[in-house]
């Protein structure tokens, strides 16, 4: 039967270790609250110690979040009194609280850290646990730097604290340095040792990725026995992270024959929880990365979208919608295939295009393509549009295009007083205008387009990054919107990044008017 393998979230305690990403109280209860809607099983959520405000949010966490018996509240201690109080003075309202303590193991961390011997830092733990094992039952130890320690130190020290009542063993690899297989092997042999003397303890591991292995290692030790699994969103964390929740989920369900192992994550909350941590802590997700980056479920090549579009297990083991995003995404490009093209048409219901004629609208596609970068659905619609006007004798009513944005003007004034902007955006035959204020230029802007084109957009995500180098950078403005609870992803560059502000904005727009309004009654290009 398949294994359970427990979840323990550290997004709020090493993930918030990440320079700069230090979230405020009312931001870690957000995160908190997602975590809960992932469906973690336990949740770290700071370091109380550390400060009054990291002390006051874990309580709070423990007391809004941890008020229901189906997740597990803890913050970590060192194996000091002090530590171990504030932990239990703000975990302890929580239905299921835990203290979780951590504590050197290797002759690094016991000789040049402590400058102790190795008994006096194992006695040091278990007096840490047994005194935590008085404020609440359950206790997690953690021996830090396990990967780089004397193994039957290790676990002389694990069999120890384990009689002293610690009811989950985490073994940390702390500075990346462990390979799967030598990883996989110390967990077997720390498991086999550990059900033998009480296999009501969890066996548990938290790898760093400093070599680019964290989410291997933690794969390696479920393989080889592990019962606990402690990641971050995003896999954010000290120096290079943590192994990525979303990795080690999905690897489980997509290897279940493999791995013959599930988490009880609600993988459809995946894509939120990593918007919402990249965004509140201002880290942006590489686009690249594995499940969460923007480009993990975008096929660009023309042979890859040819593939897909015939079986799509060709190029496709993960399926978008099971994070939570949108179904695949083929997104067209000059090195889209003719297949890709025709197909996107299709899906839009601009059929009836004969063979000759989709030659003349790719060769345009192409065309826009190369100056472009991506084109839009409400491209393709102004394409045929422009194709029929170009041939058909008969007046052409622009069906298409008078349903589309389209940036006119725009101004805005940055400064301390009223940041403002006008903006001039034409549908049709028709010109609006709109000037507002707002609390700084982006919002002032976006409250004017929301103005013109009428449309009561949510702004989720804004992120702006330079595509090439110098002062004449080209800007990539990304957006995500929210519109009668559907998401919209849109993008544009520029050299002006004010204008790809505005204009993805009115991308988004249009891909809006493209699902809410042509897809119901869409006049048939024929008689265009
Ligand atoms: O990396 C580490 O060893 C830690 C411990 C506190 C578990 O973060
Ligand atoms: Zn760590």
């Amino acid at each position: 039967m398949s294994k359970k393998i427990w979840l323990f979230d550290t997004t709020l305690r090493d993930g918030e270790q990440v320079p700069g990403a230090k979230l405020n109280l009312y931001e870690k209860l957000e995160v908190a609250h997602q975590l809960k809607k992932l469906q973690v099983d336990i949740i770290e959520a700071g370091f109380p110690a550390s400060s009054e405000g990291d002390f006051n949010a874990v309580k709070q966490i423990a007391q809004k979040v941890g008020n229901t018996d189906d997740i597990m509240i803890t913050a970590l201690a060192r194996a000091v009194k002090g530590d171990i109080d504030s932990v239990y003075n703000a975990v302890k309202y929580a239905e299921n609280p835990m203290i979780h303590m951590v504590l050197g193991t290797s002759d690094i961390h016991v000789e040049k850290k402590f400058s102790k011997s190795k008994d006096q830092i194992l006695q040091i733990g278990v007096d840490a646990v047994k005194y935590a094992k008085t404020l609440m039952p359950q206790v997690q130890y953690s021996t830090e730097d396990a990967s780089r320690s004397d193994f039957e130190y290790l676990w002389k020290t694990i069999e120890a604290v384990m009689k002293a009542g610690a009811t989950m063993i985490n073994v940390p690899d702390t500075v990346g340095y462990a390979v799967p297989e030598e990883f996989g092997e110390m967990i077997a042999k720390l498991n086999d040792r550990m059900k033998n003397l009480d296999d009501s303890v969890l066996l548990s591991v938290h790898c760093h990725n400093d070599l680019g292995m964290a989410t291997a290692n933690t794969l390696a030790a479920i393989k080889n026995g592990a019962d606990k699994v402690e990641c971050t969103i995003n896999g954010i964390g000290e120096r290079a992270g943590n192994a990525a929740l979303e990795e080690v989920v999905i690897a489980l369900s997509t290897r279940s024959n493999y791995f013959d192992a599930h988490t009880n994550i609600n993988k459809k909350e995946i894509m939120n929880t990593s918007r919402i941590v990249s965004t509140l802590m201002g880290l942006d997700v590489q686009v690249n990365k594995a499940i969460t980056g923007d480009n993990a479920f975008a096929h660009s090549s023309g042979i890859h979208q040819d593939g897909l579009l015939k079986s799509r297990d060709a190029y496709e083991i993960v399926s978008p919608t099971e994070v939570g995003l949108d179904d695949m995404e083929l997104v067209l490009t000059a090195r889209s295939g003719r297949h890709a093209v025709k197909n996107a048409l299709e899906k839009l219901s601009i059929g009836n295009i004969e063979n000759e004629q989709f030659e003349v609208i790719f060769e345009d596609f192409l065309k826009l393509a190369d100056t472009k970068k991506e084109v839009y659905n409400h491209d393709l619609f102004i394409l045929v549009e422009n194709f029929f006007a170009k041939t058909s004798k008969e007046a052409n009513a622009k069906i298409y295009s008078d349903q589309f944005y389209q940036l006119e003007d725009i101004q805005v004034i940055s400064n301390q007083i009223l940041p403002s902007a006008s903006v001039r955006v034409r549908k049709g035959e028709e010109s609006f205008k709109a000037a507002t204020v707002g609390s700084g230029s982006i919002d002032a802007l976006y409250s004017a387009l929301q103005q013109v084109t009428e449309f009561e957009v949510k702004l989720m995500e804004y992120k702006i990054s330079s595509v090439t180098r110098g002062k004449e950078a080209l800007g990539k403005v990304k957006l995500i919107v929210e519109f009668e609870g559907e998401t919209y992803i849109a993008k544009a560059s520029d050299t002006d990044v004010i204008k790809a502000s505005a204009l993805a904005y009115i991308n988004a727009i249009n891909s809006i008017v493209v699902d809410k309004f042509l897809s119901i009654p869409k006049p048939a290009p024929a008689t265009v």
